[in-house]
């Protein structure tokens, strides 16, 4: 299948269409990926940094990778890939982006309709009183960082070994359930329930379409078509291929 064909069906799908996306995506903007060359989960035991009960046990730990993270994050800028989706959906062929990242960088980007699977760093809460404040204003000195109350903060993501939260998880099975052409890009397909969703709108007849470097789990199983390249370039190609087909 050509990029033409991709484009013609994304023409036809308009606003139904969909992009699931991961860490890739935003890794030509300088944020580091969990997986693979240069991944934090190469450097650091996830279930020692990033587990529900880790944090419990020992906020600072979490807080000693999270803490950089959303310093880092204040002078990260959206690249093509995030700009492109934000295009397409601006033009009325992509009605949704469900990404699994943490970053904010796709509604930076001017993407309107985000669905956040894993959360968003840029909101922290008390785990003692709940309140909420955003991180730009968090004491993030002196970690872990504190409520006034005493309480230790920490960002509305989702860690593992916990559940995804029934909002965006009901809301994406339900755009999976109906889309007419899928975007996955950027995901190593490898973290459940995340990764079940294109399977989810194949099943319901949408076209896989993936865009990554390098082959996945799902490219053998669930993808019909593999564009291989950074989504930097090879969404701002798919943009221009819509664009044309549109017209
Ligand atoms: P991963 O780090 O597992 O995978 C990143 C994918 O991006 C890989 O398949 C890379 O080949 C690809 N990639 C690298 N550079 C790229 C580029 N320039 N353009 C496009 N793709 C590129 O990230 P996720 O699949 O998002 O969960 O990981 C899923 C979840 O695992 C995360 O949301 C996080 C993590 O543990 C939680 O924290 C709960």
């Amino acid at each position: 299948m050509t990029l033409e064909d991709i484009a013609k069906r994304m023409v036809e799908g308009g606003k139904s269409n969909a992009a699931l996306t991961g860490a890739g995506i935003s890794v030509e903007s300088g944020v580091p990926p969990f997986r693979g060359k240069g991944g934090l989960w190469e450097k650091v035991d996830p279930v020692e940094f990033a587990h529900i009960e880790a944090f419990r046990r020992d906020p600072a730990k979490y807080w000693s990778i999270r803490g950089p993270f959303i310093r880092d994050l204040r002078s990260i800028r959206p690249n093509a890939g995030h700009e492109a989706l934000a295009a397409l959906e601006a033009d009325g062929m992509l009605g949704a982006v469900i990404t699994q990242n943490i970053d904010g960088l796709h509604q930076e980007a001017g993407s309107r309709s985000v669905i956040e699977f894993h959360g968003n760093v840029a909101v922290l809460y008390c785990v003692e009183c709940r309140r909420r404040i955003p991180s730009a204003e968090a004491p993030l000195d002196d970690l872990p960082p504190r409520c006034g109350c005493g309480g230790v903060l920490r960002p509305d993501v989702v860690m593992f070994g916990e559940a995804i939260p029934p909002g965006p998880m009901i809301r994406s099975q339900e755009i999976a359930g109906s889309c007419a052409v899928m975007l996955v890009v950027g995901t190593s397909g490898v973290v459940q329930p995340a990764a079940s969703i294109p399977l989810i709108a194949r099943r319901a007849g949408a076209l896989i379409v993936e865009i990554n470097p390098d082959e996945t789990p799902l490219t053998e199983a669930v993808s019909d078509v593999f564009l291989a390249g950074k989504s930097g370039e090879v969404l701002p190609r798919l943009l221009e291929a819509v664009r044309r087909a549109g017209r």
